[in-house]
């Protein structure tokens, strides 16, 4: 069978991660693709660093938008970040250009989903953003495909593992936010904009991604009620400690009578339940669907094997024929949500 060709724009972390799995495991890919999967071409800024990995097979783009449109590529891998620019361009032309995309943006996503996948699905193509939510964790495939059967009402969890490490670290050891985000920082765990991570943005725009698929609703990232861990103090801790409580930044989104809630704020959750328990940069999850009940999914929100786990399944479904719209639904019958914060007095 004919291979499905890649462009892969983006190599860092996860770009490499996927260079590294294509590489490793193409046998695999083939006999579970029913193909082989291939990359063409790849792009990044600096053709002379290097990366820890041998590119010499594959065409170089300095541009990303040359790269998404080339006759030889079937599938545009967007993994260099940003919600402007050049990803939002790249993601752009690939669409007009017939590919599918898989991306890792949730940034992107969240600002330009809806235009994307009505963009995406008038050419016939579709967007697929596993590694956009929870890392390694298959979230959106649990809401697409495994729970597609049910109604959801609750999509909660923990979504962003550097202020999961920096909540736990501070109780763990005693130590004060400053502390403890310095250690994050030499430990390269925070973005090149931290506020991203402590500011609760990079978790909301994660969380407005569950939300959409969740509700049938349009991404609405501007209606998420955020608030991040910078004031969290060890005063906090302490004392939410000596009731039995953890602080985490935990993300709710559920429908209620006023409209749509989605909230990315510190919370006291119990010591000993399985929010209070988690460690470290792990993401946790839950799902409550009306059949089903609830599902807790937990694993590694980052990091360049499980982000690039992630982006693999996509390739792969897209490898195998299966196709499933953006966000689930047809983007055009996704409806408005109603942010619930608008009917609060
Ligand atoms: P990264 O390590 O900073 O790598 C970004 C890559 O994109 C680099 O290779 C960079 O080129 C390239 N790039 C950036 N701007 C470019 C431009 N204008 N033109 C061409 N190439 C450009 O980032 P990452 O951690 O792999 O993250 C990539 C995406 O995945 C982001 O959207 C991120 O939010 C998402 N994500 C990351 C993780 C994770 O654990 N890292 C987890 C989930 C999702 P140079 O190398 O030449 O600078
Ligand atoms: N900065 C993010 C986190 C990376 O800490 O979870 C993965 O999206």
């Amino acid at each position: 069978a004919a291979p499905l060709r890649l462009g892969l724009a983006g190599l860092g972390t996860v770009g490499i991660g996927v260079v590294k799995i294509v590489q490793r495991e193409a046998a695999l890919i083939a006999a579970r693709s029913g193909r082989p999967v291939t990359i063409t071409a790849v792009s990044a800024r600096d053709r002379t660093k290097n990366r820890d990995a041998d590119l010499s097979g594959y065409a170089w783009e300095t541009d990303p938008v040359a790269l998404a449109t080339r006759p030889d590529v079937d599938v545009f891998v967007e993994v260099m970040g940003g919600h402007e620019g050049p990803a939002r361009a790249a993601t752009e032309a690939a669409i007009a250009a017939g590919k599918d995309v898989v991306t890792a943006n949730k940034a992107l996503l969240a600002h330009h989903g809806q235009a994307l996948a009505l963009a995406a699905e008038a050419a016939g193509r579709t967007i697929r953003f596993e590694a956009a939510v929870a890392g390694g964790i298959p979230v959106i495939k649990a809401l697409t495909e495994g729970l597609a059967g049910n109604r959801i009402r609750r999509v909660m969890g923990v979504m962003n593992g550097t202020c999961n490490y920096i909540l736990t670290r501070m109780q763990a050891a005693g130590l004060p936010y400053e502390t403890v985000f310095e250690e994050a920082r030499q430990l390269g765990y925070l973005e090149a904009d931290p506020n991203l991570d402590v500011g609760g943005i990079d978790a909301g725009h994660k969380l407005s991604l569950l939300a959409a698929i969740a509700f049938g609703t349009r991404v609405s990232f501007d209606a998420v009620e955020l608030e991040g861990i910078g004031n969290v103090s060890i005063d906090d801790i302490r004392l939410a400690d000596e009731m039995g409580y953890r602080i985490k930044l935990l993300g709710v989104a559920q429908l209620t009578g006023r409209g749509l809630e989605q909230r990315m704020t510190p919370c006291l959750v119990p010591a000993a339940s399985p929010l209070g328990q988690l460690q470290g940069g792990t993401n946790m999850v839950v799902l409550e669907g009306d059949s089903v009940g609830q599902i807790v999914l937990r694993g590694p929100g980052a990091g360049e094997g499980p982000t690039a786990s992630a982006v693999m399944a996509d390739v792969i479904d897209l490898a195998r024929g299966f196709r499933v719209p953006t966000f689930g639904l047809p983007a055009a019958d996704l409806a408005a949500p109603v942010p619930a914060r608008a009917a609060t007095p």
